[in-house]
């Protein structure tokens, strides 16, 4: 049918690209459960409020149960004649239920109807999503904790640094996690408002009641403002900006797991199941799943810098261009949940070769600065210290040992205050174990890192 609820005043139809190019239900289908939610806690107000009767709110009651069953069981017939889900839902239960059908906009338009369904959608993904973040913590608590003293080395510069230890590092990652996951709780405290009542924008002039119906729809409460409720997407953009930060955070621990995986490195294995092959290289295993999630983060930035664009131009209030807020956020959600899910299996999947990590500590001095803090306690300045075991090293190189590796008259060379305690100085286990203060490395350290971390879980 080509009739459409607002032609009324028009001369003549739509034209045929303007009607594909304007048309959402491609897309915003998806909203259609969250859409009949709202539409029946709507239709429940103005029953109770006596705008419409009892009968038609049993009506709506009655076609929307119906509607919901065509449109879980995928057999409800959607049309890009009618445009967008709320007006393909209408439609339907008008040819359903009739008149009352017909009676349920009043009180409401589109403009605050599908501010309401995109809020609902993203509060229940968010939910969603804190699960996923919370088996992905878990995952990465249990592995720190097998791991809490295998010995690595540190970067920094992708340089030999300090030993540490792979658990103390996965903790690294807990900690960003937790921030993504603290970022969603609180970004979730704004989504979770109703602007239900703003109506097209100025709001209604009829008797409604606004706090049950975000009571029944479980808002923490309403939209304040009527032109502020139709218009604002900032809720979106602000769960795009959070997304694309733990984007940021799965595609650096993606990066580090490929170089890892690199034979040079040789740190870790990842199972076969998540690495693919090449199709002319036989004996190719290639990392593509953590490269795919370090490549997907292009796409959410892309997906916060569109809606922030959407959203920098218009004129309050409502504006068509809001219809370009769903793509994006139904993408951004898609592929967090997806690459967070991903990396907790991968993860689980993963095989840590210790002996390679503690050969490659020996391989860049990593305990130079246990041996100039030594000198440090010894009452040497810091700063002169450090000169006596750059020498060390200089000298070490050209020999080609490890610090660790020189003999005590070698080592005593340097500097009078070198005691024949030295040595146990010098080893990565005597290193990360002197560091054992809250967030230092020492296996003590990390291992209460992780209790901590379990009773906040
Ligand atoms: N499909 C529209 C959207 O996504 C629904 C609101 C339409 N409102 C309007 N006044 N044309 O934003």
């Amino acid at each position: 049918d080509t009739h459409k609820p607002w032609s009324g005043r028009f001369g003549e139809p739509l034209d045929r690209l303007a009607q594909r190019f304007n048309a959402s239900v491609t897309f915003d289908q998806r909203l259609a459960e969250h859409d009949i939610e709202g539409s029946l806690a709507h239709a429940r107000m103005l029953g109770r409020c006596g705008i419409i009767p009892a009968k038609d709110v049993a009506d709506i009651e009655r076609g929307m149960a119906e509607i919901l069953a065509e449109v879980r069981a995928g057999r409800f017939a959607w049309s890009i004649e009618r445009e967008d889900v709320h007006l393909n839902i209408e439609s339907r239960l008008t040819e359903l239920v009739g008149d009352a059908g017909k009676r349920l906009h009043t009180a409401r338009s589109r403009n605050d109807q599908v501010a309401t369904d995109m809020r609902l959608w993203l509060r229940a993904e968010i939910d969603g999503l804190l699960g996923v973040l919370k088996a992905l913590r878990t995952r990465i608590l249990d592995i720190a904790e097998q791991h809490a003293a295998t010995l690595m080395p540190g970067y920094t510069h992708l340089q030999v640094a300090q030993p540490v230890t792979f658990g103390h590092h996965l903790m690294a990652y807990y900690e960003m996690f937790s921030r993504d996951t603290e970022r969603l709780v609180d970004c979730r405290r704004r989504v979770n408002r109703l602007p239900l009542g703003a109506s097209a924008l100025a709001g209604t002039s009829y008797p409604i009641d606004r706090e049950s119906v975000a009571k029944e729809l479980g808002f923490e409460g309403v939209c304040e403002n009527s032109l502020d409720a139709v218009a604002d997407r900032d809720f979106a953009v602000e769960f795009l900006a959070a997304a694309s930060l733990s984007m940021t955070h799965v595609s650096r621990i993606a990066e580090e797991l490929i170089l890892w995986m690199n034979p040079r490195f040789g740190f870790v294995k990842l199972a076969d199941r998540f690495c693919t092959g090449s199709s002319i290289m036989p004996q190719k295993k290639n990392p593509d799943m953590a490269e795919l999630m370090r490549g997907k983060t292009g796409r959410v930035y892309g997906s916060l810098v569109a809606m922030l664009t959407v959203t920098k131009g218009q004129p309050l209030t409502y504006n068509k261009d809001n219809q370009e807020d769903k793509e994006p956020l139904f993408d951004a959600v898609d592929t967090l949940r997806d690459v967070l899910s991903l990396l907790t299996e991968m993860l689980g999947g993963l095989t840590v070769n210790a002996e390679r990590m503690r050969a490659a500590l020996s391989e860049g001095y990593a305990t130079a600065t246990d041996l100039a803090d030594y000198l440090v306690r010894k009452g040497l300045p810091f700063r002169d210290a450090h000169e006596v075991v750059a020498k060390a090293v200089k000298t070490a190189e050209a020999a080609g040992k490890d610090l660790a590796e020189l003999s005590l008259p070698e080592l005593k060379a340097f500097s009078p205050l070198v005691g024949d305690d030295v040595l146990k100085f010098l080893t990565p286990e005597g290193s990360v174990a002197s560091r054992s203060h809250i967030g230092g490395t020492a296996p003590t350290a990390v291992r209460a890192a992780i209790a901590r971390a379990r009773s906040r879980l």
